[in-house]
């Protein structure tokens, strides 16, 4: 698979990474675990080298299972996680506190089984915490060797400069896709400008643009999707004009669906690295497809008029996490 830089960082990754969340937590339930161990080595193998985790996954145990998979690769692997929830638990809400940053990269290394995490990302911005304290932070455990590069996640622009004046920002990982385009707004020009890489996440917006989901899809009963707005049976009647858009496009390249999300991803920018999710080997395989499917200008135009015609509807969180975005 072909390598990006994630912005000015030199950080280099596969230009697609794998979202590893789904495999323990948020979408149902988790995947059994020598399942997920294989699914992990397939992706590398597939040319993926970005492994995309976070304390909160699980809790804990989705890097845990992150650490035992790559262990017999590390040296060839990049591996980003996040803290910044206390606990590791989004319903206790942030804490992005000095010490609490370095008490779960200690931890962290020690579920990853490495010596070095080499991207740590502020899972959610925390208003309780500058931010220049948090970069002055995560500094520290730079200068010990013990992260090689900071990010962010759903971070506001002038959150973004702040952080970046004390450390540089690698990357910032926000949700960003086909039904989510918010951060072409303000965001994508803050991050040419500064060279920072970007880390889209949810760029199947969650399987919905896939097709492989509709208004009577039923969710397990722990799927997060069950409370997000934009997944209600209502809306996913609404939106499912945009999934038929998409499938004609797709029909037109020879491609899939998710091939096309992806691949619009990948031609926005060179500094743009998606990290898809899937607990499914023949997925994971069709998902890594959209690395070597090519959009032309016409293509890409021919989306934009079809998107330009469609009304995505209903919020991507539901209020109580909404307000932990775009800080
Ligand atoms: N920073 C943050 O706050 C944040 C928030 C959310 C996610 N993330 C990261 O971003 C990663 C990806 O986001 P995501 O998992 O939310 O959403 P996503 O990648 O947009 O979609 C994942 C969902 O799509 C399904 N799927 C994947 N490939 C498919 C295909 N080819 N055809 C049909 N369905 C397919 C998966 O189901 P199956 O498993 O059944 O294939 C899964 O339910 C996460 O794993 C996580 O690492 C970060």
């Amino acid at each position: 698979m072909q390598q990006r830089q994630l912005g000015k960082s030199g950080l280099q990754v596969s230009a697609l990474g794998l979202g590893c969340m789904g495999l323990s937590f948020a979408y149902g339930p988790a995947l059994e675990h020598n399942a997920a161990v294989k699914l992990l080595r397939a992706a590398f193998d597939q040319g993926v080298n970005f492994f995309d985790t976070a304390e909160a996954y699980g809790p804990y145990s989705n890097e845990t299972l992150l650490g035992e998979a790559l262990a017999p690769v590390r040296d060839q692997v990049v591996i980003a996680t996040k803290f910044g929830f206390r606990n590791g638990m989004p319903a206790q809400g942030l804490d992005s506190r000095p010490d609490t940053i370095r008490a779960v990269v200690e931890a962290s290394l020690k579920r990853l089984g490495t010596d070095r995490i080499e991207l740590l990302y502020q899972h959610r911005v925390d208003p309780q915490v500058p931010v220049e304290e948090v970069a002055g932070a995560v500094k520290q455990l730079v200068q010990e060797g013990k992260v090689l590069h900071f990010g962010m996640s759903e971070a506001g622009a002038d959150a973004i400069r702040r952080a970046h004046a004390v450390l540089p920002v690698a990357a910032l990982q926000s949700e960003y896709s086909l039904w989510w385009r918010e951060p072409e707004e303000q965001i994508l020009p803050v991050l040419e400008e500064l060279g920072i890489g970007f880390v889209p996440f949810s760029p199947l917006g969650k399987g919905f643009l896939t097709g492989a989901i509709d208004a009577h899809t039923q969710f397990a009963a722990d799927d997060f999707r069950n409370v997000v707005p934009r997944f209600s049976e209502e809306n996913r009647t609404a939106n499912a004009r945009l999934v038929e858009v998409l499938g004609a496009i797709a029909d037109g390249k020879g491609a899939t669906r998710a091939q096309v999300a992806l691949a619009w991803l990948l031609a926005q920018k060179p500094w743009i690295v998606p990290i898809p999710g899937t607990t499914k080997p023949h997925r994971l395989a069709e998902n890594n497809g959209a690395a070597s499917l090519a959009l032309s200008s016409d293509d890409l135009a021919a989306i934009a008029t079809a998107l330009a015609q469609i009304q995505v509807v209903g919020d991507r969180y539901p209020a109580h996490l909404q307000k932990n975005v775009n800080r």
